[in-house]
């Protein structure tokens, strides 16, 4: 439950059909935290996300698109979109979640990251040159697939090594994740779980998102307050 004056008794922010109105959204900076899972290791990326935000003292609601929508992008001042890719694709989805919401989202400051066993290749200091390489090419075609079919192009784009949950896979799910990172020269032992993500680097990239937000909501708090100081000379002569 989040304690927020927005959102007191939880998902305050049910759909409505309009955005709400712009007195009650600048007390805090809302970010929307919006993610896609299979296997569940991008649920918590996105709450390591979420949480950072929060410490930051934003308004954060954290929300899976693969269920029903309770928040309304369109009442949020920044998002960050993170999205796990399965046999090359990201989450079917996230991609029709930003096709939906594109005009949104290309009206705040917004983040796109991406979650693969290939990102973990790249991060792996073991790997020789053409390897590394290669594990370049395979996530930035992946990324260039995503931003294909969605026609979205953030700015920040953060892609992310993921985690071998291998006691938590259905066996199927184990088999066949196996087999990928035997190729992909990644850990093949099963009675264990091996957590590739780089959580610190992730930490830096949402203080630097943070940054942006802050400077974005201050951008456009300009007119208002400079608006709110008129108002107030007019109404004080003496003051002019
Ligand atoms: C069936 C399957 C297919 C996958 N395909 C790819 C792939 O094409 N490229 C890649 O880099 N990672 C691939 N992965 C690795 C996942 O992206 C990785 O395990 C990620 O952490 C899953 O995130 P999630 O737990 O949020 O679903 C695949 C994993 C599975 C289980």
């Amino acid at each position: 439950m989040n304690p927020s004056p927005f959102n007191p008794l939880g998902p305050a922010h049910r759909i409505s059909q309009e955005p709400e109105s712009d007195e009650t959204s600048h007390a805090k900076t809302r970010v929307g935290v919006f993610y896609a899972t299979r296997e569940g290791h991008t649920r918590r990326i996105a709450e390591r996300i979420a949480n950072d935000l929060r410490k930051r003292g934003f308004d954060v609601d954290s929300q899976c698109v693969q269920h029903p929508l309770v928040f309304d992008l369109r009442n949020y001042s920044a998002a960050v979109l993170a999205a796990s890719v399965h046999a090359g694709s990201h989450e079917p989805e996230m991609v029709k979640f930003v096709k939906e919401n594109r005009t949104s989202l290309e009206s705040m400051p917004s983040a796109f990251v991406s979650v693969t066993l290939s990102e973990a290749g790249v991060e792996k200091s073991e790997a020789t040159p053409a390897e590394h390489a290669q594990f370049v090419a395979d996530v930035d075609q992946m990324l260039a697939k995503f931003f294909a079919e969605t026609q979205w192009h953030p700015k920040r784009v953060k892609p992310v090594a993921d985690a071998l949950l291998y006691t938590h896979y259905n066996f199927l799910v184990r088999f066949i994740m196996k087999r990928i990172a035997r190729k992909a020269g990644a850990a093949t032992d099963t009675s264990r779980d091996y957590d590739y993500t780089d959580w610190a680097a992730l930490d830096r990239f949402v203080e630097e998102f943070a940054a942006e937000i802050r400077a974005s909501a201050a951008a456009s708090d300009e007119p208002r307050m400079a608006a709110a100081a008129d108002a107030k000379g007019k109404s004080n002569p003496h003051e002019q």
